[in-house]
């Protein structure tokens, strides 16, 4: 197989890089060892920065998230039984969209095959050769055949998990990492939400975040103890800590529990993002803790970077914002990084004590509630800084 860019990796970033390379005349074939049928049923954080969905909506996969999203004008921060208000809408005239991962994959697969995109699922040891010259390959097995793609780029979308990043030659890399002493619960359930918006609450037993996918579906969850067994929270535990911890500023309904798992936390960052003409771009290159959920937005920030770079190439021969494609996403990067962090450390409770850190994230979260100026740097990174 040929084409000009190989892409390996299903999510939100391989699709939409092969849709944007598409819309710039650029061939790609995506490689995934899952399946359709996961790729598209996988719930993931739900929360799209303002200029992503306009990106989506700009290059013709808006049109369901335009009549499905939920569009919201700000989030509350609750805590001493208090739900702060903070408007995006007002401090900044942004708003943002809660729209799951898995419905921008499902829409990013049916456009990438009904323009003709060459999507390959369930491929078996995947692998990239030979980035540091011209012609790099991916190399796998489909259908019980040893397949090969050749190309000109390799766009690495395969998640913190995948096999590109640990394909980089041996010394080229520098990681940046921080793991947190704890991991949230999270859940599905067919019950309407507290509120329009999003509550993230501040509780002295742990953090508890009230999201949700439809006005009957809550997306919720709770701070829990690193590795925490999901089997340890039986639904009615779930919902006696969710209640408690929403501290009485909404009323709780509650309904059945159609999905519960753990979600780790993490801060990952390697660098650079390019080694050769192998290019990382969303998990496969960094990891945010899910509090703002900035994962998605990074991913698409980097995509649109790369296509961008890759186009200028291809169209007049430029050298340079391929080179710096690096650069240009981890400047990114490590402000939804220090977001990212700072949204976490200061909504998560870090000891049972009553110490100086808990009277100063207290202090914290009066300050951003309460002042003009630092509800507004926290709306402009929440609902996405400018794309440069
Ligand atoms: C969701 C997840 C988040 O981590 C967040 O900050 C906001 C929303 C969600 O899944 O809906």
């Amino acid at each position: 197989m040929r084409t000009q860019v190989g892409i390996v990796g299903a999510g939100p970033a391989g699709l939409m890089l092969s849709h944007l390379l598409h819309l710039a005349g650029i061939s790609s074939i995506v490689v995934e060892d899952r399946s359709r049928a996961y790729c598209e049923a996988r719930v993931r954080a739900g929360l799209m920065e303002n200029w992503v969905a306009r990106m989506l909506i700009d290059t013709g996969v808006g049109e369901r998230l335009q009549r499905e999203a939920m569009v919201h004008d700000g989030i509350y921060i609750s805590f001493k039984g208090e739900a702060r208000h903070i408007d995006f809408q007002k401090l900044i005239g942004k708003q943002v969209f809660i729209y799951d991962q898995k419905e921008v994959v499902t829409d990013l697969i049916a456009r990438r095959l009904a323009d003709g995109g060459q999507i390959l699922f369930e491929v078996e040891n995947a692998s990239v050769h030979e980035f540091d010259g011209r012609s790099p390959k991916i190399r796998f097995r489909h259908q019980g055949r040893a397949e090969e793609i050749e190309c000109d780029f390799i766009g690495g979308c395969d998640g913190f998990h995948g096999i590109c990043r640990p394909s980089f030659p041996a010394g080229v890399r520098s990681d940046y990492d921080r793991v947190y002493p704890f991991g949230w619960l999270g859940i599905l359930s067919d019950s309407p939400p507290p509120d329009d918006e999003l509550i993230y609450c501040f509780h002295e037993r742990g953090f508890a975040l009230f999201s949700m996918r439809g006005p009957d579906l809550s997306r919720l969850y709770l701070q829990v103890p690193p590795d925490e067994d999901a089997d340890r929270w039986p639904d009615a535990r779930i919902w006696d800590e969710l209640e408690t911890r929403l501290g009485g500023v909404r009323p709780l309904a509650r309904g059945k529990i159609l999905q519960k798992g753990i979600t780790p936390m993490r801060s990952f960052v390697t660098e650079p993002m390019q080694s050769g003409r192998l290019f990382l771009a969303g998990d496969a290159a960094h990891i945010v803790p899910p509090t703002g959920a900035k994962g998605m937005n990074l991913a698409m920030a980097d995509v649109r970077v790369l296509s961008r770079a890759i186009e200028a190439h291809c169209k007049s021969g430029r050298e340079d914002l391929l080179k710096d494609y690096s650069a240009t996403c981890l400047s990114r990067v490590w402000k939804g990084q220090r977001f990212s962090w700072w949204m976490t450390q200061m909504l998560h409770r870090h000891s049972d004590e009553m110490d100086f850190d808990t009277k100063r994230q207290i202090a914290e979260i009066d300050y951003v509630t309460g002042s003009e100026a630092a509800m507004t740097s926290l709306a402009e990174n929440y609902a996405g800084l400018p794309m440069a």
